[in-house]
């Protein structure tokens, strides 16, 4: 089966049970500063499980694009990619475990075809800690399904994920897993997650590839949970019923404890690429169709089998170009801070992979219409900016390569020995070596990183450039890089062409800038016109071109509204405030901003304005994103 086909039928299926499908959010998150990437279905849904009221009722469906930084590590073996396709359906405050374990099961085996004798599942043992029973109702509920399919299927309660490896399933089929295993949070088990946080007891269903032997490396006997391979988990249903709140003073616990939410949900999640290779019986989730052109690619072009260590160089490659194909088409390009550094992690690691199986220099943006191809008529934003995307590709590997062979002379005189975090920081500093490829050439050559080394040598100089900044900004916010404070002085030339074009009514009314773009919402009760768009546009460019100067002045409050400074609407300013103004003279300036900064000293400093986006985020509130080039 092709992953399109199980998209597909999955979508119809929970389509037939009342769900709305809608679409996959990008993998930027829009209003969620607690991670860098969308990581999971439920991420741009949690003001709704929460209790807020969703336009497309309480059943909702979606594949939904996904990425996990923190599997980075672990590409190369047959199962984790870092972009996958979280297929998930959710209830908000409607169905419950009696409705959804029984439609997940017959999806797998009835729709897709899994032979039931294959799928095992793992349940919440319960936790005192955080006061939640274990889950008995799910284990009935699985118990009348697998019977149904002629399965008698035991309850297996001594294997933990402590004590699989002893045990071995002693022919069970239902296991109980504690609140590392099977509960489900964005930030993980109870004790870690924050006030205000939801999450629940899960379950989890698990593939048996029966052909691949059990490796006595992760433990004596082989478990759902162990990592040998032979056992792959292909979906989760969480019950996400609870919320953390705070402790009531004197109970003596130090984890907090949970309310119950005001609505039962469902969140449940499955990998696509997992599912689609399990409806395969086939352990290799990258011999898939959505991986099958790029593997080939790898293979002609290198002249080389997909095999032995080649075979693991193949697969990073493979699974790093998809996912910087992905990143990029929503927006993200390659940098030395926060999603551009993952971006940039990710191409130059399969720069070097890409090298070390005798790859043409530059042939990897080629791989990026292969891409592009498997998502048609799915993200087809790949499609559209695909010639934008090979270009950054392209860039981001000239790039490294002006310093990958001075980079690779200073790790050959360095690697007689094990290195030091300070000499790993320099490879990076100076020779654009992210630490993963200090780490894995080192590796090769039988030695040892200062992993630790590293990171404080990388904090010290984020502290070190941080004060730098504070010095130079008086009261600004420490730690700006320098693109952030061009976008603030973007951000200031645009509401001030945006009231020159749209009007006086225009002000800020949300802000917020990253290194690849600023974001500003006002209020306008229409559409922009492409017309208005491009006259916006313009007008911050002439201004940009005409090198104005920007000046900073402390002023009392009054004298700054006299003088017609803008503010931010509702904000609650101090009775001395900052102005930035932008143009040559006192009176006739572009901008005026009471603002904290920081900001360039000359508009001449930010390059070329454009509008990437326009869109309504509520009734009469416009939002723009643009960027500098
Ligand atoms: N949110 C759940 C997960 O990511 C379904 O596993």
């Amino acid at each position: 089966m092709t992953s399109k086909e199980v998209r597909e039928k999955y979508l119809e299926f929970f389509r037939k049970k009342e769900h709305a499908i809608i679409s996959s959010a990008s993998l930027v998150p829009e209003n969620d500063p607690t991670t860098l990437f969308t990581s999971s279905g439920m991420q741009p849904l949690v003001p709704y499980l929460l209790g807020e009221k969703h336009s497309m009722g309480v059943r909702l469906t979606n594949s939904q694009k996904s990425f996990r930084a923190e599997d980075i590590d672990d590409i190369g073996d047959n199962r984790h990619t870092t972009f996958f396709e979280m297929l998930g359906n959710w209830s908000l405050g409607d169905y419950f475990k009696k409705e959804q374990l029984p439609w997940v099961f017959e999806f797998l085996t009835d729709e897709i075809g899994i032979d039931p004798q294959r799928l095992y599942v793992t349940v919440f043992a319960g936790d005192k800690e955080a006061g939640v029973d274990k889950d008995n109702e799910s284990v009935k509920i699985w118990k009348e399904l697998f019977k149904g399919k002629g399965i008698e299927a035991k309850d297996i309660e001594l294997i933990t994920e402590e004590k699989g490896g002893e045990l071995g399933t002693q022919g069970g089929r239902i296991f109980y897993y504690g609140a590392k295993k099977n509960w489900w949070s964005r930030s993980g088990v109870p004790m870690n997650m924050p006030v205000g946080e939801p999450g629940g007891p899960d379950s989890e269903i698990f593939y048996e590839f029966t052909h691949i032997e059990h490796d006595p490396k992760f433990g004596k006997y082989c478990h759902p949970n162990c990592d040998c391979g032979r056992f792959m988990e292909i979906g989760n249903s969480v019950f996400m019923e609870f919320q953390k709140q705070e402790d009531p003073p004197g109970n003596g616990r130090t984890g907090g404890t949970f309310k119950k939410l005001p609505q039962r949900n469902v969140d449940f999640g499955g990998g696509l690429e997992r599912i689609t290779a399990a409806s395969n019986d086939n352990p290799d989730i990258f011999e898939i169709d959505l991986f099958y052109d790029l593997i080939q690619a790898i293979k002609i072009i290198s002249c080389k089998n997909y095999e032995g260590e080649d075979k693991l160089s193949m697969r990073i490659v493979a699974d790093h170009i998809r996912s910087s194909v992905l990143m990029i088409s929503d927006g993200v390009i390659p940098s030395n801070s926060e999603r551009g550094y993952v971006l940039r992690r990710l191409l130059r690691r399969a720069i070097r992979h890409g090298d070390k199986l005798g790859m043409k220099e530059g042939s990897l943006a080629t791989f990026a219409s292969l891409v592009a191809e498997k998502y048609k008529g799915v993200y087809d934003s790949i499609n559209t900016n695909l010639v934008a995307i090979a270009s950054e590709m392209q860039k981001e590997e000239a790039k490294f390569r002006e310093t990958l062979s001075a980079g690779m002379k200073m790790f050959e005189k360095i690697s007689k020995e094990d290195i030091s975090g300070k000499d790993a920081f320099i490879l990076f500093s100076s020779h654009g070596f992210p630490l993963e490829i200090t780490v894995e050439l080192a590796k090769e050559k039988g030695i040892k990183v200062d992993k630790k080394g590293f990171d404080e040598e990388f904090k010290k100089h984020q502290d070190l450039s941080r004060s730098g900044s504070e010095k130079k900004f008086k009261g600004g916010l420490g730690g700006l890089s320098e693109i952030e404070t061009k976008y603030h002085t973007a951000t200031h030339l645009l509401n001030a062409a945006l009231r020159k074009v749209l009007g006086e009514h225009v002000y800020q009314k949300g802000s917020n800038i990253t290194v690849e773009r600023l974001r500003f919402d006002f209020p306008n009760s229409a559409k922009l016109t492409d017309e208005e768009k491009k006259k916006i546009e313009v007008l911050v460019n002439e201004k940009i071109k005409e090198a104005l100067p920007v000046s900073m002045e402390e002023m009392p409050l009054p004298k700054a509204k006299e003088e017609g400074a803008t503010g931010v609407f509702g904000e609650k300013y101090p009775d001395i405030v900052t102005v930035y103004t932008i143009g040559d003279d006192k009176n006739n300036y572009f901008s005026k901003e009471i603002c904290g900064g920081p900001h360039v000293k000359n508009t001449s400093e930010l390059g070329h304005f454009k509008i990437k986006k326009e869109e309504a985020i509520a009734s009469g509130v416009r939002r723009i994103k643009a960027f500098l080039e």
